[in-house]
């Protein structure tokens, strides 16, 4: 354990048997988070748990399908029996279907919105009564660059963080008198499965990104993981409604000639 900074507090990490959501799981238990790891994929969700309790932290695996009222309910339940309470839900678990916007389909369009955005909405609400009922709660959504900037082929995935901000605030302004803040990460481009997958040419979205992130680089896992464990310390207590953008400056960037 790194930290004791998140020490006595239970997490809910949805997405977190790879990727972003693995990266935040590990940083949590780090600091002292017990940790209920949550993913479609019961084998990646139970290994990233056995990865947190080697290291003598608390964590435990729940399957469950975010776009399903019924597993998400028994999710935030096998999280109190686990661990007593649920005061930070974290949500990773996502898809991305990038296509040309006049040739998205149907099932395409649905099924991110039932992930990306009926996925949020269900984790955050049934998590979010709890929480109400604690008067303490921290819901922190994800959503990314592509929900405030447009790109080619990402119409149909970036509609759907779009949205996750539109929520993240108006769930904000409605727990936020329980006690309970609510916070998006937007991320940059960081190379997960699920960015290597949307993006098949990748070194040239890699370099087409770099052209426009200050910093020089994409995201790690790690930079993720460290903007949603500020937000879920107390030093974020009187910050809500916030969208952070974790992107090395890509959201602030314009024209980049070269010139100083
Ligand atoms: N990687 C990036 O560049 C990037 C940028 C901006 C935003 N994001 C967002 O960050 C989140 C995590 O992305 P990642 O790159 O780690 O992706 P990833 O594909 O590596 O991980 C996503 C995880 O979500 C799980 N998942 C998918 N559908 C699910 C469902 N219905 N129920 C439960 N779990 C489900 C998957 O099994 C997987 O483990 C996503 O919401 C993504 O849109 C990623």
């Amino acid at each position: 354990m790194d930290g004791t900074r998140l020490q006595g507090r239970v997490a809910a990490i949805t997405g977190g048997g790879r990727g972003l959501g693995r990266a935040t799981a590990l940083r949590f238990a780090r600091e002292g988070a017990a940790v209920m790891v949550v993913d479609a994929d019961a084998a990646n969700a139970e290994a990233v748990a056995a990865e947190i309790t080697a290291t003598g932290s608390r964590a435990s695996a729940c399957r469950c399908d975010v776009t399903r009222r019924a597993e998400v309910e028994a999710m935030v339940a096998a999280t109190v029996t686990a661990f007593g309470r649920l005061d930070i839900l974290v949500t990773y678990a996502g898809v991305a279907l990038f296509k040309p916007f006049l040739e998205v389909d149907d099932a395409e369009w649905d099924r991110q919105m039932a992930v990306n955005v009926t996925g949020t909405f269900l984790c955050a609400q049934v998590a979010g009564r709890l929480m109400v009922q604690q008067r303490h709660g921290r819901i922190i959504t994800v959503s990314s660059v592509m929900g405030q900037r447009s790109g080619d082929r990402r119409s149909s995935y970036g509609m759907t963080k779009g949205a996750v901000i539109a929520l993240t605030k108006h769930m904000a302004a409605e727990l936020g008198p329980f006690g309970v803040t609510v916070n998006s990460i937007a991320p940059g481009p960081v190379q997960t499965e699920l960015w290597l997958r949307a993006n098949p040419n990748a070194a040239k979205t890699r370099d087409t990104y770099l052209q426009n992130i200050p910093m020089g680089r994409l995201g790690a896992p790690e930079d993720m993981a460290n903007a949603a464990f500020l937000l879920a310390s107390d030093d974020a207590a009187y910050i809500t409604g916030h969208v952070l953008n974790v992107d090395g400056g890509f959201i602030a960037t314009g024209v980049r000639d070269g010139v100083y």
